[in-house]
């Protein structure tokens, strides 16, 4: 090895991965843009707007689902996993739109969905159309029913989406296993068969050169030898035993074969587990032989409580730092009603999903407030924080939208008592005044989901004139977040002025995030960034924060 190559690579060795300390972005690419005019976002839409993602100063983006796929699930039940649906363009644009996020300094992860395929995946249809017993059907989960006449699901296991996890062919003694929808029959990843088809889709996507995958469902692949019975009140909590379709010991054996693959290809690949499971648990799934990151959702559930933050930072830090791990931080995606939204409820924190939302309406100023603050937390802490499109926005839910438009299986399979997620994926605004806040090409006023009036004080075009907005402090705190290298970080928990207000120390720099309505005294340091205009020197008013400079003047 020529000595220059040896320095490099003890150089490499010595930098810490990028995903230990990446900001990213998450991109669902049915509602960012859309260059067609169709009504829903796609590549070219993305690669059109990377300027304004390199802008923000963000590391790397992840985008959910764009391959072939019915869409039963909004793209998360796919038929091909090594193509792009049509709604989105094809291999061509994928590539294109990589080849500028690079040339833009920003990663690109895309979504891997394991658990299940759609039912329309030929896979399947070779399963129905084969006998009980065959090798096509060993790629299900197909079991007898029970009762006389096989009229009864094979266990109670329930779908996540609401009814029963199991459907019975039609006709047959036989059921399949579906933890999602119908359209979603979830595969044995007992036969060798799935291994290597997954493997080759990884080495699919490495080969054009994906800088890793976010794993769905990555907590559900194994299932509990036997199937036997839920327990009543599994499935429900992240804390604690989630039943025996979740969170079994097996589904860390093909995250190892995963990382071997991935150790082949140069440039630090990564993966993101989402897996619903307790900081303890989920510390598993990133030990140094299987995943990078693992999605910190029981900080997404926390509710708007100083405390609760403060027990579920430090347990986190705990937990991840015992195998070495980053942490990461986020508080929205395409599966939770937006945070701004959230913290503005009767009741922050108990509203992941719609269900609340027949009957509360938020304070739209006061969640707003709360997240322009969370930010100051979120991105405050050392490892790796993502960030929701729209988020950095301040873009509220949509809370008013007409159960007419709703498209989440979730909706329909509760008959509506969840009103599903259909709010948090409305497609974004980007110029105030053009037909669907310019979403599409000009003058195409199509969205798949509708928009609501008030995304008009959001948009982009207007966010982006305004020196007090959500989006120009977004860009403000990523960029103090970079230049005093918070990501590589630690905290140190510093005495606060308040029970309600979080202070800490990451290296230079002291975030105090005031969860409280009172205002509180500031220490005598400068500040570098707030979340408030109104903020003076030595007075923090309530649900607002600051970043100061931790040496004295
Ligand atoms: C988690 C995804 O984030 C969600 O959108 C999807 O419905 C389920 N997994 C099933 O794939």
């Amino acid at each position: 090895m020529q000595s220059s190559e040896t320095t490099q690579l003890a150089r490499q060795r010595q930098e810490p991965s990028w995903w230990r300390h990446a900001v990213i972005y998450q991109i669902y690419p049915r509602s960012f843009a859309d260059s067609d005019g169709d009504g829903i976002g796609d590549l070219q839409g993305i690669r059109d707007r990377m300027s304004y993602l390199a802008r923000l100063g963000v590391d790397a983006i992840w985008l959910s689902p764009f391959y072939r796929s019915p869409q039963a699930d909004a793209g998360y039940d796919v038929s091909d996993y090594r193509d792009v649906d049509p709604l989105f363009g094809d291999l061509d644009e994928f590539d294109k739109m990589l080849s500028r996020a690079h040339e833009s300094g920003l990663k690109v992860i895309v979504d891997l969905v394991p658990n299940h395929t759609s039912d329309e995946h030929v896979w399947f249809k070779e399963a129905l159309a084969s006998p009980v017993g065959s090798p096509a059907r060993d790629r299900y989960i197909f079991r007898k029913g029970k009762g006389a006449n096989s009229e009864l699901p094979p266990n109670n296991w329930q779908s996540m989406f609401g009814g029963s996890a199991w459907t019975r062919v039609d006709g047959t003694d036989q059921w399949y296993l579906h933890m999602f929808d119908t359209k979603q029959p979830d595969l044995n990843w007992h036969n060798p068969e799935v291994h290597e088809e997954f493997i080759r889709t990884l080495r699919f996507w490495l080969d054009r050169g994906v800088d890793g995958f976010r794993v769905d469902v990555a907590h559900g692949m194994i299932k509990k030898e036997g199937l036997p019975d839920a327990e009543e009140g599994q499935v429900t909590n992240v804390d604690g035993d989630r039943g025996p379709m979740w969170d079994q010991d097996g589904v860390h054996d093909i995250y190892r074969e995963w990382r071997k693959v991935l150790d082949e290809y140069d440039g630090d690949r990564s993966m993101v587990a989402e897996a619903w499971v307790s900081p303890e648990r989920m510390a598993r799934y990133i030990r140094s032989d299987e995943m990078c990151q693992a999605f910190n959702f029981p900080y997404m559930m926390t509710p708007w409580n100083a405390d609760a933050y403060r027990r579920v930072i430090q347990r986190s830090l705990d937990e991840f730092g015992k195998v070495n791990a980053p942490s990461t931080w986020v508080l929205s995606n395409h599966d939770v009603t937006r945070h701004a939204t959230r913290f503005g409820m009767p009741n922050p924190g108990t509203v992941l999903r719609g269900i609340s939302l027949h009957t509360e309406q938020p304070d739209e100023v006061l969640g707003l407030r709360r997240a322009r603050a969370s930010i100051f937390m979120t991105l405050g802490l050392p490892g790796s924080a993502y960030i929701y499109q729209g988020e950095e926005l301040g873009l509220p839910e949509n809370t008013t939208m007409d159960d007419s438009f709703r498209q989440d299986p979730t909706y329909f399979r509760t008959n509506g008592k969840d009103v599903g997620r259909d709010g948090c994926r409305v497609p974004i605004p980007w110029k105030a005044k053009a037909p669907a806040y310019g979403f599409g090409p000009d003058n195409s006023a199509h969205t798949w989901l509708p928009q609501p009036d008030s995304f008009a004080r959001y948009a982009i075009d207007v966010e982006e004139k305004d020196p007090l907005s959500t989006l120009a402090l977004y860009r403000r705190v990523l960029k103090l977040r970079q230049w005093y290298d918070l990501g590589n970080g630690e905290v140190e928990w510093l005495d606060a002025p308040h029970k309600d207000v979080l202070m800490f120390r990451n290296r230079d720099v002291i975030a105090v995030i005031n969860m409280g309505d009172q205002t509180v005294p500031l220490p005598d340091l400068q500040i570098l960034a707030q979340s408030q205009p109104e903020t003076m020197d030595g007075l923090l008013p309530g649900n607002s924060a600051v970043w100061m400079f931790a040496h004295k003047r």
